[in-house]
C-alpha cells in the first residue's frame, strides 16, 4: 500500500492509510495511547487502542516514544465536534491505528523538539542540528529558504540569465576581506584561495559574451562572525552587459516586489518604488549607509527598502590608507573622473546597495570595463605595477580583449530568508551553520589532521 503523507489524511476519512514518520509525542489516556506523528508534511494524530491492534502491534504501542521512526497502519476518522482542532491542518480527524511496526527506535533527545528550540543552548542546539532541524520552525525556515532560491532561479531564467559556476578554488587576490587559504598538495608552497564572491570570474564571463550571468554562489570570508555574518554564506550573484545602473536597480526592485509578493504574501513593502537616498544625504540624515526606515518597528510584517546610490570609490582603513569603499571594479561617477587626480576621497562610484529594515541586503556597481581606468584605480590605492601585474594581470588583460560595459549586483540570499522568515541571527535560515567563532560544532570543524595529511599538503605547524 502506498504511503500516504500526514497532511493528506484530511481528504481520506474512512479510508485505510499507511503513515511513516517519527512520534512527536505520546500521550497516555488510561489503555488509549494518542501518538502525533509527524513526517515532512505536517502531524496527524494517532490513536491507539489495544483492542484495535494485533499482539505485537499492542506491545509496540507500549514502549514507543517520542523520536521513534515508526510505520502505521489505521483507518482515517473525522474527529468529533469537541475533539476537532482547527489550528491543525488535520485537527479535522485522526487515524485509528491497526497495526504498529517500530522502523527504528531512538534515545530521549538532549532537548524537546516538539517545542520551539530558540529558548534552548545554542552550543546543544548546533551539535544536534539534526534534531534542531525536526522542529516546527526551523523546518519552516529551511523550506522558506528554499522557496526563495527556487524563486530566484526561475526568475533569472525567465529574464534569460544563464547560470554559470566558477571556480570555489581560485587564486588569492584580496578584494577586502581575509581570503581562506587552501595549500596546493602539486605544487609545493603554493596556495589557492576560496572566493569571497565570484566578482571577477562574474566580469570574466562578461567578456566571455554571455551578458547575462547568475549563480548561487557560494562565498567565504574569513572576517569576525556578527549575527547576519557568516565565514560562508549564499549571493545570489548577478551581472549583465550593456546596462545602466537604473537598469540594475529596476529590475532588482521588481524582483525584490514578486519575490515578496510570491513567498510571503502576508508582509507588507512600506514605500514602492523604493526610495532612494545618495549615500550623503543617508549619512547625513541616519547617520548610517543602513537605515531602518519602516514606520513601525514593532511590525514584523513590515519590509522597508530603501536604495542608497552614489558610495564613494574610496575611504580610509583602520591604518589610514586609502582603501576601495565597495571593491576596485567600480567605475566611477560620469563628471567625477576629473577629481581621481585631485580629490580621490571626494570621487564617487557607480555603487548602490540595497537595504531593507536597517540591513545590507545587496552591493553592487557598474564596473570598470577599461584597462586603463583600471590601472589607474590599482595605482590610487599604491598597487604598484608588480602587484596589479601579479594579482589582477589577469583582468586588466581580460579588459584588452574587448570587454563591454558591465554591472551586476548580489543580494544576501541568507540576510533575505532571515528577514521574511521573521528571525534575527542568519544561523536560523541555514540548515548548518557555524558558531559565532566559525566552529562547525555538530562534525568537530575546524579539526587538526594527521601528520601524513599535513605531510601531502606539504605543511608545517609552526
Ligand atoms: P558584498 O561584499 O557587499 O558585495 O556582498 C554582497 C552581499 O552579500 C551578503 N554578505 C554576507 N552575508 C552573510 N555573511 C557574510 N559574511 C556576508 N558578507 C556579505 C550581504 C551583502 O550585501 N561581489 C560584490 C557584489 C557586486 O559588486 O556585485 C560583493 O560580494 O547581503
Amino acid at each position: 500500500m502506498n504511503r500516504t503523507l500526514t497532511v493528506e489524511t484530511s481528504k481520506k476519512v474512512g479510508e485505510e492509510v499507511v503513515l511513516k514518520g517519527w512520534v512527536n509525542a505520546r500521550r497516555n489516556m488510561g489503555k488509549i495511547v494518542f501518538l502525533d506523528l509527524r513526517d515532512r508534511a505536517g502531524i496527524v494524530q494517532v490513536v491507539g487502542v489495544p483492542a484495535e491492534l494485533d499482539e505485537a502491534s499492542q506491545e509496540k504501542l507500549k514502549t514507543v516514544r517520542p523520536e521513534w521512526v515508526v510505520e502505521i497502519r489505521g483507518v482515517v476518522n473525522a474527529r468529533g465536534a469537541k475533539q476537532q482542532n482547527p489550528e491543525m491542518p488535520t485537527g479535522m480527524v485522526e487515524v485509528l491505528a491497526k497495526e504498529l511496526i517500530i522502523l527504528n527506535e531512538a534515545l530521549t533527545p538532549p532537548f524537546e523538539i516538539d517545542k520551539d528550540t530558540k529558548i534552548i543552548s545554542e552550543e546543544l542546539r548546533l551539535k544536534y542540528r539534526y534534531l534542531d532541524l525536526r522542529s516546527e520552525r526551523m523546518q519552516k525556515n529551511i523550506r522558506m529558504r528554499d522557496k526563495i532560491i527556487t524563486f530566484f532561479r526561475e526568475y533569472m531564467h525567465r529574464n534569460a540569465f544563464l547560470e554559470i559556476e566558477t571556480p570555489i578554488l581560485m587564486k588569492g587576490t584580496p578584494e577586502g576581506s581575509r581570503e581562506f587559504i587552501v595549500p596546493s598538495r602539486l605544487h609545493k608552497g603554493q596556495f589557492y584561495v576560496l572566493p569571497q564572491s565570484p566578482q571577477q570570474f562574474k566580469q570574466l564571463c562578461m567578456v566571455a559574451g554571455f551578458e547575462k550571468y547568475f549563480q548561487i554562489a557560494r562565498c567565504f570570508r574569513d572576517e569576525d562572525q556578527r549575527g547576519d555574518r557568516q565565514p560562508e554564506f549564499t549571493q545570489l550573484d548577478f551581472e549583465m552587459s550593456f546596462v545602466t545602473q537604473e537598469d540594475i536597480l529596476k529590475f532588482t526592485e521588481e524582483m525584490f516586489i514578486d519575490l515578496v509578493k510570491q513567498v510571503a504574501p502576508q508582509k507588507k513593502i512600506s514605500e514602492q518604488p523604493f526610495p532612494r537616498l545618495t549615500y550623503a544625504q543617508c549619512l547625513e540624515k541616519y547617520g548610517t549607509d543602513k537605515p531602518d526606515l519602516r514606520k513601525n518597528k514593532e511590525d514584523k510584517d513590515e519590509l522597508a527598502f530603501c536604495w542608497i546610490v552614489d558610495f564613494p570609490m574610496f575611504e580610509k582603513d583602520e591604518t589610514g590608507n586609502i582603501a576601495a569603499k565597495h571593491h576596485p571594479f567600480c567605475s566611477i561617477k560620469v563628471g567625477d573622473e576629473n577629481l581621481l587626480d585631485t580629490d580621490p576621497m571626494s570621487v564617487r562610484a557607480n555603487a548602490y546597495d540595497l537595504v531593507l529594515n536597517g540591513f545590507e541586503l545587496s552591493s553592487g556597481s557598474i564596473r570598470i570595463h577599461l584597462p586603463e581606468m583600471q590601472k589607474k584605480i590599482f595605482d590610487l590605492l599604491k598597487i604598484t605595477p608588480e602587484e596589479q601585474q601579479a594579482r589582477f594581470g589577469h583582468m586588466i588583460e581580460a579588459f584588452t580583449f574587448g570587454a563591454p560595459p558591465h554591472g551586476g549586483f548580489a543580494p544576501g540570499i541568507d540576510r533575505i530568508a532571515m528577514i521574511l522568515c521573521d528571525e534575527q541571527n542568519i544561523r536560523e535560515v541555514i540548515a548548518f551553520p557555524k558558531t559565532g567563532d566559525a566552529r562547525d560544532l555538530l562534525m568537530g570543524a575546524p579539526s587538526s589532521l594527521p601528520d601524513k595529511a599535513l605531510g601531502e599538503a606539504n605543511i608545517k605547524i609552526k
